[in-house]
């Protein structure tokens, strides 16, 4: 009887192990070299030699440039990373001259929505 109720938990635990690791994989999903979305070539052409093709962060010159798909950036707020793309952070360069009003915003909502997973 113990060794049943042993096994029942022990599958339980297994099925919630699954379980995380698949939704953290789903969110990880979107692939950004795949994606035909404007949003995602203004990103080839803008942010990928910094952030990676897919923004999972990258060494550059001994500095760690983060990922826009996990980490610090993922508790960023809509308007933080509104921010940070308008207006850059060092070393960061401000994008206000190279992309619109509307491609800024589009971009903020591809980094929450198909980067993290967010609505
Ligand atoms: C010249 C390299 C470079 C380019 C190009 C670049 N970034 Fe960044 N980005 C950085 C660095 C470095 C940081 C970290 C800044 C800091 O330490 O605060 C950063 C931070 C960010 C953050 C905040 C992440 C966090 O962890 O807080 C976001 C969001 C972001 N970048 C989005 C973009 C987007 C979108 C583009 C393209 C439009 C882009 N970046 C282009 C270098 C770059």
């Amino acid at each position: 009887m113990l060794r049943l109720k042993f096994s029942i938990v022990l599958v339980f635990v297994a099925v919630s192990v699954l379980a995380c690791i698949k939704s953290e994989s789903k969110r990880n999903e979107f692939s950004i070299a795949d994606s035909k979305s404007y949003e995602a070539s203004l990103f080839r052409q803008n942010c990928a030699i910094c952030h990676g093709q897919e923004a999972n962060g990258k060494e550059m010159d001994g500095k760690l440039i983060p990922s826009l798909r996990y980490g610090d950036a993922a508790t960023k707020t809509e308007e933080e990373i509104y921010l940070q793309i308008k207006e850059g952070k060092l070393p960061m360069p401000a994008f206000k001259n190279q992309l619109t009003e509307e491609e800024i915003r589009r971009m903020v909502k591809f980094v929450r929505r198909d980067l993290q997973g967010k609505e």
